[in-house]
């Protein structure tokens, strides 16, 4: 996978950087930068191409997801994860995950999967439109998430359903709400404030 890293101080975060439909690998770096200068920042580009849009699994259309893609595609995001933590000699403990819109929608599949292995993440505007049959227990997960009251992409019946997801698998969940689909900047500074 295409990739960036730009390494921070020693015992500071790994922001595992996750783009929106149509970003890059250096789509996140200016927000990881806002959240924590000191923090080690990968960015990881999605390996699907829609239309010419990288984004990180394939969709049969808006909203809703290629269930069999994103389980193969998460495994290979985790497994390429894991060959920079070993590739770098980075604190797997100090991994956060960020992401927005598609980025995020696959770092909910990450927490899921992998509950022990990420445990904490920013998820700006997610959805998660797929059953899941297990119930994770993701006590140990705490999750800062934003979400657009007008959001022309993620109705808010979407995003409750991503807290819900979230609050009955134990996961500790702060939310914030906004307008609409877009990232915005005093949305930053709450997830800054929520890392702190
Ligand atoms: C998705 O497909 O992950 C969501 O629709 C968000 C998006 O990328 O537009």
């Amino acid at each position: 996978m295409e990739y960036i890293i730009k390494k921070g101080v020693e015992d500071a975060p790994v922001f595992i950087l996750l783009h929106g439909t149509g970003g890059t690998e250096e789509s996140l770096l200016d927000v990881g930068k806002v959240l924590d200068e000191e923090a080690t920042l990968i960015g990881i580009r999605g390996n699907i191409l829609e239309g010419g849009y990288p984004r990180y699994f394939k969709r049969l259309e808006e909203g809703i997801f290629d269930v069999e893609d994103l389980n193969n595609r998460t495994i290979e995001l985790h497994e390429f994860i894991q060959t920079l933590v070993e590739r770098y000699d980075l604190n797997s403990e100090k991994i956060v995950l960020i992401g927005y819109s598609n980025g995020a929608n696959i770092g909910i599949k990450l927490f899921l999967d992998y509950p022990t292995t990420y445990r904490k993440g920013i998820l700006f505007h997610p959805m998660y439109p797929v059953k899941i049959a297990d119930t994770q227990d993701l006590s140990q997960t705490k999750i800062f998430t934003t979400m657009g009251k007008m959001d022309p992409i993620v109705t808010i019946e979407q995003s409750e359903h991503v807290l819900q997801l979230f609050k009955e698998r134990k996961a500790e969940i702060t939310e914030e709400w906004t307008q609409g689909h877009q990232l915005t900047y005093p949305e930053i500074l709450k997830a800054k404030e929520w890392l702190a």
